[in-house]
């Protein structure tokens, strides 16, 4: 079973997907990573994010079992991540190993942007998830705050609508809602709630 979760900046999918992951037995991959890891090691060799050939180059070098997620997860990585994916090749060059993981049995949730547009256009339950910018902006604040990262409301505000209107509006794989993925409004949902939805729509899948 292929699970596909795709939906804005801190809309809870990465929390969602890791949770169903869990409860079904698959695998799970929250592929911002991959476009995170490819932004930091950008960062870290002084490099621009808007670096084409240079991001191509760290996006054919990762390493997925060698990623520090604490080190991923910090605000400036995410800002310089939606800048690289933007970059074709980029994903172009990320997209073989998205695949393969997906299709690995006994199968996998994955997390993003273009899951269920692009990287697994027949995942058995595709789920978009979203929640206003305003309660997604206080959820990553406190992420944030739990990982003592200083940052104010306002601010992370203003990135995830920034980052929303990137990750919209871009030619490559932009944001957007497949047209068989069932939309779930965490915006009134803890992540209890979140996973019950979700977990109902799997088992009508399954049902079938
Ligand atoms: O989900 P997360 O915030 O970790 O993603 C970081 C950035 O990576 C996003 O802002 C988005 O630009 C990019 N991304 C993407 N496609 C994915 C996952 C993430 O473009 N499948």
């Amino acid at each position: 079973m292929i699970i596909a979760i795709d939906g804005p900046a801190a809309s809870g999918k990465g929390t969602l997907g890791k949770r169903l992951a869990t409860h079904y037995g698959l695998r799970h991959l929250d592929t911002g990573l991959l476009y995170r890891a490819v932004a930091k090691a950008l960062l870290d060799a002084g490099h621009s994010p808007n670096n084409q050939a240079r991001a191509v180059a760290a996006a054919d070098a990762i390493d997925p079992a060698s990623f520090d997620e604490g080190a991923l997860k910090s605000h400036a990585v995410g800002e310089a991540a939606s800048l690289v994916s933007a970059i074709p090749d980029v994903r172009a060059a990320l997209l073989a190993f998205q695949r393969s993981f997906a299709a690995r049995p006994p199968g996998a949730v994955l997390d993003g942007r273009d899951i269920g547009t692009v990287i697994c256009p027949n995942a058995d339950v595709k789920i978009f998830v979203t929640a206003t910018a305003q309660v997604r902006a206080h959820r990553r604040l406190l992420e944030f705050q739990r990982r003592g990262e200083p940052v104010d409301e306002a601010a992370v505000l203003a990135d995830i609508l920034r980052r929303d209107e990137r990750d919209m509006s871009r030619a490559a794989a932009p944001l957007k809602q497949a047209a068989d993925a069932h939309m779930l409004d965490t915006t009134e949902l803890n992540a209890d709630a979140a996973f019950a939805q979700a977990a109902e729509l799997v088992e009508r899948v399954r049902r079938r």
